[in-house]
């Protein structure tokens, strides 16, 4: 089996400061990220920023700064973004860095050498916000003002010479990979989109301009820029070293697993992206898959809109894990979701302090007190105790099944239940009946115990940092978090001492309550 598992996320403008719909992003790749790693993948995981166009070039004008002293600083804040989150990414690229640039000009020259690339000259509607092309019929007029249809952005009129990717050759063979590669567009409700806009027929695609100068030079041709999506998509080879394409990175991880991104940008990695690496002799990316918004108040967050949540504001309020954990726990994944802080605190009250921080402080408490602070020795599990433990062996390859179709649902609600079943299992078992049967009392112990080492293993791609703390009861470190290690129910050694741990979440005093 192959154990090399690639994740990127998109690479994001720095027009702007960071906001939740980024945060999002980041998160849920690090969350596949992190579930890989301790399934024992070598991963890579790739973020970064996408620094060249047309619309960074006008942010830079209006700030009244060096395009790339704006890039530099920006590019800054997304860095700092990807800490702040705990994210585990290997890498983090930047369109302006010299081994992209190199990479993009390789993959030019390829394109052009297989004849995929012409002079000619475009005239049409181009929108600098989402810096993409559009077609008549994808454009409406309102108050007087051109606007694209699908994202409602303002659009200019565009004429002047450019390069053509010969994009109309790639119909069928597009047509083709799709079919013989079903997951490539993911989730299913968005394949079918992309397939019909395929079907309906594709136009070569300009792939130049040469009215501004921000962005990679045309090899051989210096009054060209290279389209800021050719330069963009390929800085997931960029940090595989492309072009060299027999070192060791590339050889692991390309083909990429998968490349976690808005379904606003689909259809740049769904077709243009293939289509490019088809034609460049380079196998496509195994997966798309395309997430549904954060909305807030029902709208797409968006500057222009001014609805923006800040993850900064929000973490500084409530810490880091709350807000993974809602995140991936309340916008159904693959579909939009409102967010609001309301049920944030709803979440981090039922969920994080009632039922796993409870769980956690409530039997260490206990054992601490009638187990002499150790791991209970002298065990007999019953039918009960069996049921219960079980249920982790028997969804092991479940889970791993869920998570290769990206069923995060199905991870969080296995989380959920597993949490309200060992309360009410600890509950139901009253331990605290047990002082004249010893045996007994430990066994519920460490059946619980093992519980809890078993939920805070299966937390950790959620909210690695609360999971940690809650092994530190086992002396359990990063190094030790193995998720084939939730099928041995003797996990923990009989005799250890446990150790008090802190209170996990704090409850967040509503007003209402
Ligand atoms: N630079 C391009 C991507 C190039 S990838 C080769 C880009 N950047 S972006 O900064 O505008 O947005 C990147 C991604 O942020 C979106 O695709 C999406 O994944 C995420 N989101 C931005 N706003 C969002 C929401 N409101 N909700 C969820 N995610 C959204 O496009």
């Amino acid at each position: 089996m192959n154990k090399n598992f690639y994740i990127t996320t998109p690479i994001y403008y720095p027009s702007a400061k960071p906001h939740m719909g980024h945060a999002y992003s980041s998160i849920i790749a690090d969350f596949f990220a992190r579930f890989k790693r301790m399934d024992g993948f070598n991963v890579f995981f790739l973020t970064g920023t996408d620094e060249h166009g047309l619309k960074i070039q006008r942010a830079a004008e209006q700030k009244g700064l060096e395009t790339l002293k704006f890039c530099d600083e920006l590019s800054k804040t997304f860095k700092e973004l990807s800490k702040t989150l705990n994210l585990s990414n290997t890498d983090f690229i930047r369109t302006t860095e010299q081994r992209h640039q190199k990479s993009v000009q390789s993959l030019w020259n390829q394109l052009k050498e297989n004849d995929n690339i012409y002079l000619s000259k475009y005239s049409g509607w181009y929108s600098v916000s989402d810096e993409a092309f559009y077609n008549d019929d994808e454009i409406e007029e309102i108050d007087d003002k051109k606007i694209a249809i699908s994202s409602k952005s303002i659009v200019e009129w565009v004429d002047e010479e450019s390069y053509f990717f010969r994009l109309s050759k790639w119909e069928k063979p597009l047509l083709d990979f799709y079919e013989k590669n079903p997951n490539f567009i993911s989730p299913e409700s968005r394949k079918n989109e992309v397939i019909s806009f395929v079907k309906n027929g594709l136009k070569d695609l300009s792939v130049s301009r040469k009215s501004f100068s921000w962005g990679i030079k045309v090899p051989n041709d210096k009054n060209h820029v290279i389209y800021v999506w050719l330069d963009a998509l390929t800085n997931y080879i960029s940090a595989l070293n492309y072009p060299n394409k027999s070192n060791d990175l590339f050889k692991k991880f390309w083909p990429a697993s998968i490349h976690l991104i808005g379904k606003d940008i689909l259809r740049f990695h769904a077709i243009y992206w293939p289509a490019f690496l088809l034609a460049a002799k380079i196998e496509p990316p195994k997966k798309v898959y395309g997430h549904g918004w954060i909305l807030s108040n029902d709208e797409k967050m968006s500057k222009s809109k001014g609805n923006i949540l800040d993850p900064l504001e929000i973490i500084e309020k409530y810490g880091l894990d709350p807000l993974r954990y809602y995140l991936i726990k309340e916008v159904s994944f693959g579909n939009d979701g409102n967010i609001s802080q309301q049920r944030l605190e709803d979440c981090i009250n039922s969920d994080l302090a009632n039922n796993f921080g409870n769980l956690c402080q409530r039997v260490t408490a206990f054992a601490i007190k009638n187990c002499k602070s150790k791991i209970p020795i002298k065990i007999k599990f019953n039918k009960d105790d069996q049921k219960i433990l079980n249920n982790y062996i028997e969804n092991l390859n479940n889970i791993r099944i869920e998570i290769d179709n990206q069923n995060i649902n199905f991870y969080i609600n296995f989380i959920v239940n597993s949490l309200f079943e060992a309360n009410k299992y600890f509950n139901d078992q009253e331990p605290w009946k047990k002082k004249n049967d010893h045996e007994r009392l430990d066994t519920i112990v460490y059946t619980t115990l093992e519980i809890v080492r078993k939920i805070s293993i299966l937390l950790y791609p959620i909210i690695p940092e609360s999971s940690l703390k809650a092994l530190k009861i086992f002396d359990l470190t990063e190094e030790d978090i193995d998720f084939n290690s939730i099928g041995n129910n003797n996990f923990l050694k009989k005799g250890n001492l446990i150790k008090k741990i802190d209170i996990l979440f704090n409850k967040i005093e509503k007003k209402n309550d």
